[in-house]
């Protein structure tokens, strides 16, 4: 794998201002929880980076747990519309304040199925946050009760977002050149 740079065309979103939308996010929802018991649960694995950040500013209790769905398979850029669960949560959601946490919402696929399977296990409340929407590209409703950014429909990579698994680590959301990855597909 080469530098992050030979796959960069431009950085979309600096790390000042995903940290600083990321304070702000972190407000809101240590307010509208105050009082309850939160349970953010964070699909891997591009929700990491924004799980951790996020969970560090929260001013409430609250508690975690992790699953891992797949809708897109190495390589491929298009969302298959099916979502599989690969690993899924240790403890039971039921009764408790679930808030989903998100790298980005493309389709809206796979948020979807997840709210559709966390929803049968009966939690007192489901929310959705979302760093990123892609909200042009959307084929199915979801709601998002906290969003980080909408952006416009580029790939993008960095802070938890992959290019083939590669450059998570990234502090800042980069636009991928798609010259530079046309020999991946
Ligand atoms: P959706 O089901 O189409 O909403 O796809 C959501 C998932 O696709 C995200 O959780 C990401 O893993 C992946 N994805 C969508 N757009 C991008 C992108 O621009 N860069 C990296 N991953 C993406
Ligand atoms: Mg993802």
């Amino acid at each position: 794998m080469k530098g992050y740079e030979t796959y960069l065309a431009e950085v979309l979103i600096e790390e000042d201002a995903l940290q600083s939308r990321i304070d702000e996010l972190a407000v809101a929802v240590s307010a509208d929880y105050a009082g309850s018991d939160l349970l953010l649960i964070c699909i891997l694995r591009g929700g990491v980076m924004f799980l951790t950040d996020l969970m560090r500013r929260l001013t409430i209790p609250h508690a975690i747990d992790f699953m891992a769905v797949s809708s897109y398979g190495s390589g491929a850029r298009q969302s298959g519309g099916s979502v599989r669960i690969s690993l899924d949560l240790t403890a039971s959601i039921e009764n408790r304040n679930v808030l989903l946490v998100e790298d980005i919402i493309d389709s809206g696929n796979t948020i979807a199925s997840v709210l559709e399977l966390l929803k049968t296990r009966k939690p007192r409340s489901l929310k959705v946050c979302a760093l990123l929407d892609k909200a042009s590209r959307r084929e199915v409703d979801v709601p998002i009760d906290y969003r980080g950014f909408t952006i416009p429909d580029k790939f993008v990579f960095g802070y938890g977002l992959d290019l083939d698994e590669y450059y998570r680590n990234l502090p800042f959301i980069g636009v991928v050149r798609p010259e530079s990855v046309s020999g991946f597909d």
